[in-house]
């Protein structure tokens, strides 16, 4: 392990924050996690929906009752498998048990493959997952500050942004599209139409919730809900971690806030590189 700034390690090359990863975890989640056969695992690129997926499990567990999206936190509820904390939030709790994880495919839990566990992965606009890194950057304590957006989108660009990068962490999962036992969902797509999504999820993960469950779970893991929930808006996060005055974590939640941030030669240049490394791949953000 390399600590590479005040800030960020770097694990197999991958870098991430110091604060709330180390060797130990990283190597936790990758080599030594058991994936149970009723596990679900949250996989997203930051700012790419995570807490929005976290609360749509947690209500489908919960059958649309919000009892536990009002009680208990959401990290603690779907905690991420790569942070500190994981093997003792993770070890000795009940199936079927919520995961988060940012990792890339090539660091995600290796014993993953050998079960029925069941993954989502969601991925958004990386124009939009830009912009709202961006402005994620300048309210948390354990991102590097960018003098501005234009250093920020060379740095999201470049091959040192965080968990190896939105290109190589996409390009990765994507390679897995055609396996069953992992769900592919868009972040736009979920904006149009949240109730058919939760439907989409709720039959790959098998769970029969009646239209009133459904509705509910809908209805609590909306923007607006999710905004004022203190349990899912990172209100509860210490001020030296989440600077509050710089703004809150649920800030826009829309697609295409890109256009109102980049100029003309950033998209054009963002594009070219886009081009070069999805050449291969169909994704559509429309
Ligand atoms: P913006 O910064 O563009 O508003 P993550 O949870 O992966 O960190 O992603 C955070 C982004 O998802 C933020 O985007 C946040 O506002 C948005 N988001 C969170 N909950 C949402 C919801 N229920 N509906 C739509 N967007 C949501």
């Amino acid at each position: 392990m390399l600590t590479i700034s005040r800030k960020y390690m770097e694990f197999n090359g991958m870098r991430l924050p110091a604060v709330i990863h180390n060797e130990e975890s990283l190597t936790y989640a990758w080599k030594e996690f058991q994936t149970r056969d009723d596990d679900v695992i949250n996989i997203t690129y930051p700012k790419s929906g995570t807490t929005w997926i976290q609360e749509i499990l947690s209500l489908v567990y919960s059958n649309g009752d919000p009892t536990p999206v009002t009680t208990e936190l959401s990290w603690d509820r779907v905690p991420w498998i790569e942070q500190h904390q994981a093997r003792s939030k993770l070890e000795n709790r009940p199936s079927p048990r919520l995961i988060t994880t940012h990792l890339p495919v090539q660091f995600f839990p290796e014993s993953f493959f050998k079960t029925n566990a069941k993954a989502i992965c969601t991925i958004r606009n990386p124009k939009d997952v830009c912009v709202s890194l961006y402005h994620f950057s300048l309210m948390v304590e354990f991102m590097e500050i960018r003098e501005n957006f234009q250093e920020f989108v060379k740095y999201f660009l470049s091959n040192e942004a965080l968990f190896c990068g939105w290109f190589e962490h996409v390009k990765g999962w994507l390679k897995h599209k055609d396996n069953p036992n992992i769900l592919f969902l868009s972040y736009e797509d979920m904006l149009k139409d949240p109730r058919g999504n939760v439907v989409k999820i709720c039959k790959f993960l098998g769970k029969d919730l009646d239209d009133a469950a459904i509705d509910s779970v809908v209805t609590h893991s909306s923007f607006k809900a999710m905004k004022e929930n203190p349990m899912s808006n990172y209100s509860a996060v210490p001020d030296y971690l989440f600077n509050k005055q710089q703004g809150t974590f649920h800030r826009k939640g829309v697609s295409g806030d890109w256009k109102n941030h980049f100029t003309p030669e950033q998209e054009e240049e963002f594009n070219r590189i886009y081009q070069e490394l999805m050449k291969d791949i169909n994704l559509d953000f429309s």
